[in-house]
């Protein structure tokens, strides 16, 4: 049996790292043991422009802990209104590595998000020429849609004609959740990459839904069934470049995740790399835990993988069951707290 792993440091292309208190708390968590990380544009208000981008990296290089190496990835938000050459300038500029699509009110502040999709056309050909990455929250929220439904009509509605309409534009599907998904994917690589969650990966909505309502289980794109685990859980698993990790690490106060309208996320840092690693020595594929986790997602976005490595070992510990956040918010729970945990980072 394999005790110990070593592979090149792996990047998040996928996390909410909030802002102000929160961005103080949980960033750590991610910085331990990853090089890089998307970091997630849905701010209140949202990172809609270079000068906001510009802000917003040097709010969260300020939340690092001293002597950090971890480098954040800013993302521009995506609106009706979004001007083509101010895109291009945080592109050139290295502010923003991408373009960040959330349909209009699909998920935790995205309100300001795209209505139109006419109106985004010019930027999608901006973006398409100068090579900046499109990155999709991939839900159709027509009201008529079923939730279990949203990623694979959003695929069918939106997505096929996007990617036919700009041929070198390159995708990030993001949180992939469902076999539809899977198969898109593998079907539109390499011009079309998806992220994949620890969540997705391991659990159904039996899980969730099955034995009482479990608000720690509601993420959105929701957690679907059986067999989309299934098809998730082999992709991820599989090495294939087109699919590559992004932990959609996403914390809330826990008075929001309890509330009569729940917020949808999970927070999963502090046992991201530690859960998929698990995951893959199940299905006795970590050989590919480095192609997923360290590989796939720099080659897709054109960038280096990193130098630094880290080491896995199998040795159990106990997750913390909460992050407590300075002010008001007090404190996030935290995905798989209290649970005995089979792999760790070695420090
Ligand atoms: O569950 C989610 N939470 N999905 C998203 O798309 C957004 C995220 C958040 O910001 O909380
Ligand atoms: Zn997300």
């Amino acid at each position: 049996m394999t005790q110990r792993i070593t592979i090149r440091k792996p990047d998040d292309w996928h996390l909410h790292v909030r802002d102000n208190e929160m961005l103080r708390a949980c960033l750590p968590f991610t910085a331990r043991a990853f090089g890089r990380a998307i970091c997630m544009p849905n701010l209140l208000p949202p990172v809609r422009t270079t000068a906001d981008g510009v802000a917003y990296r040097a709010r969260v290089l300020a939340a690092l802990p001293p002597g950090s190496t971890f480098l954040p990835l800013i993302t521009c938000y995506l609106t009706d209104d979004t001007d083509p050459d101010d895109v291009e300038r945080g592109f050139r500029d290295g502010v923003f590595t991408g373009v960040k699509l959330y349909p209009a009110n699909a998920t935790t502040n995205s309100a300001a998000g795209v209505t139109d999709y006419r109106k985004i056309e010019p930027v999608l050909a901006r973006m398409e020429k100068i090579g900046m990455r499109f990155l999709i929250h991939g839900e159709e929220v027509d009201p008529a849609i079923d939730v279990f439904d949203r990623e694979a009509v959003f695929i069918e509605r939106r997505l096929i004609p996007f990617t036919k309409m700009f041929p070198g534009l390159k995708v990030i599907l993001e949180h992939l959740s469902s076999k539809a998904g899977v198969d898109y994917v593998r079907s539109a690589a390499p011009q079309v990459g998806g992220t994949i969650t620890p969540y997705h990966i391991r659990h159904n909505r039996t899980d969730w839904l099955g034995w009482g309502n479990k608000p720690y289980f509601y993420c959105m794109p929701v957690i679907k069934t059986e067999s989309d685990r299934l098809a998730l859980r082999a992709a991820a698993t599989s090495g294939e470049a087109c699919f590559f990790l992004g932990t959609d690490s996403a914390p809330h106060p826990v008075a929001k995740k309890l509330a009569t309208t729940g917020a949808a996320g999970l927070f999963n840092a502090p046992v991201a790399i530690e859960t998929y690693a698990q995951v893959f020595d199940e299905d006795g594929k970590l050989g590919n835990l480095e192609a997923f986790a360290s590989l796939n997602g720099p080659r897709h976005y054109g960038l280096p993988p990193n130098e630094e490595t880290i080491t896995l070992e199998r040795v159990a510990w106990t997750a913390p069951e909460e992050m407590k956040v300075d002010g008001p918010d007090e404190r996030a729970l935290i995905y798989r707290g209290g649970e005995t945990i089979p792999w760790r980072v070695l420090a």
